[in-house]
């Protein structure tokens, strides 16, 4: 590992997708990186290959529920980024043990190691998922609770009545609708209630839906860009739940890394929350035949399955307010452009299609109807 000019940054899951980005970033930016991740067979593949990491990034294969590897992970360490998660929604619920052991219980060892190594500051990565669904406006323009009713796919008022999808700020009440929502909410309270009780910074940022080159395609329960890029690379259909015009925003890696270097060093960060997303929003339906398109599989039709994931929630765009003011974060790509790089990165890899298995263990329990 090279000399730390500014820090010594621990990415805990530093070898995934994000993960991978940011120690480029990080190195870059002059810090020293140290990344410890466990490879796990459903991200990195059944020979749990280290992927490409820059060579002065130092890699410690270890789990981040292990005392012992964690202690040897911080000595030195001035920064900590908390990637180390499971971060399937669907899979969240039944897959019930192992979200909470490695979301919850992990992100307890980090910072039961962080009391006798403390760090400057911690940042950890949470997500929008906590929201539940995300703001609704009433026709006239007031805030509402929107809830899904049994049989209805767009949320409604308490009186029944429509609701508009409205960009959600920070103040929304979390509303937790998964496991995987629920283990997320912890590690940021985690980070947020321990980091100053200990003389730390602690910061989290909800993502939305990231995308980019390098995500995991073979992983049927990542992201819905990289499930359909896998379909759709393997020849296969894209499957769709509901209807597809659920809306989500998604952004692009660099800008999440961008997010994340603000969060390290914004004197402004500590102790708060932000939302990270491009600060526009899409249908799944529309980002599905972007997609085609820039990948030249237009002749594919995506499969509308009208089925309802459990634990989905219908619409949560990013009102990314805050971290423009606070922290003068700006999404910098642009969504084709960010597609057509995606496609010409996926056109180079092999991607196993494990998606019709996903969705045959959601629906032998139940999960998807
Ligand atoms: C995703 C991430 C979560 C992250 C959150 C931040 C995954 C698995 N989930 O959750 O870790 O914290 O963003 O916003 O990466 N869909 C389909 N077909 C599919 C898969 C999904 O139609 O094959 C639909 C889903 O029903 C949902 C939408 O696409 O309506 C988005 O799903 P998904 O990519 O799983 O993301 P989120 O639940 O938004």
């Amino acid at each position: 590992m090279r000399d730390a000019e500014r820090g010594t940054v621990l990415i805990t899951g530093g070898a995934g997708f994000i993960g991978r980005h940011l120690a480029e970033a990080l190195l870059s930016a002059g810090y020293a990186v140290r990344v410890l991740d466990s490879l796990i067979e459903q991200v990195h593949g059944a020979a749990r290959a280290a992927p490409p990491l820059p060579s002065e990034v130092g890699l410690i294969e270890g789990d981040v529920r292990n005392p012992a590897v964690v202690d040897r992970a911080l000595a030195g360490v001035t920064h900590v980024v908390h990637l180390a998660a499971e971060v399937g929604v669907g899979q969240s619920m039944y897959a019930v043990d192992r979200y909470v052991s490695v979301n919850d219980h992990g992100t307890a060892v980090l910072f039961q190691a962080l009391i006798e190594r403390p760090v400057k500051r911690v940042v950890v990565a949470s997500s929008m998922s906590i929201y539940g669904e995300g703001l609704y406006r009433t026709a006239g323009g007031d805030v509402a609770e929107g809830v899904r009713r049994p049989g209805q796919l767009d949320p409604v008022d308490a009186d029944g009545r429509a609701l508009v999808p409205a960009p959600t700020p920070e103040w929304k009440a979390p509303t937790l609708a998964s496991v995987y929502a629920l283990t997320k909410y912890v590690q940021e309270r985690l980070t947020l209630t321990l980091a100053p009780a200990y003389g730390m910074e602690g910061v989290a940022l909800r993502l939305w839906n990231v995308y980019g080159p390098g995500q995991a395609l073979s992983n049927p329960y990542t992201g819905v860009l990289a499930i359909f890029a896998s379909r759709l690379h393997n020849g296969q259909p894209p499957m769709i739940f509901e209807n597809g015009l659920q809306r989500r925003d998604f952004v692009h890696v660099e800008d999440v890394v961008q997010a994340f270097l603000l969060a390290l060093e914004h004197p402004a960060a500590p102790g708060n929350v932000y939302n990270v997303g491009s600060g526009e929003d899409r249908t799944v339906r529309e980002v599905a035949q972007l997609l085609a398109r820039a990948m030249g599989r237009e002749d594919i039709e995506p499969e509308i399955t009208g089925k309802v994931r459990a634990g989905d929630i219908r619409h949560c765009i990013a009102d990314i307010t805050r971290i423009r003011s606070e922290l003068g974060y700006a999404p910098r790509r642009d969504f084709s452009e960010g597609l057509a790089e995606l496609a010409a990165w996926v056109a180079q890899q092999q991607a196993l299609d494990l998606v019709a298995e996903a969705r045959d263990a959601l629906e032998k329990r139940g999960l998807v109807a």
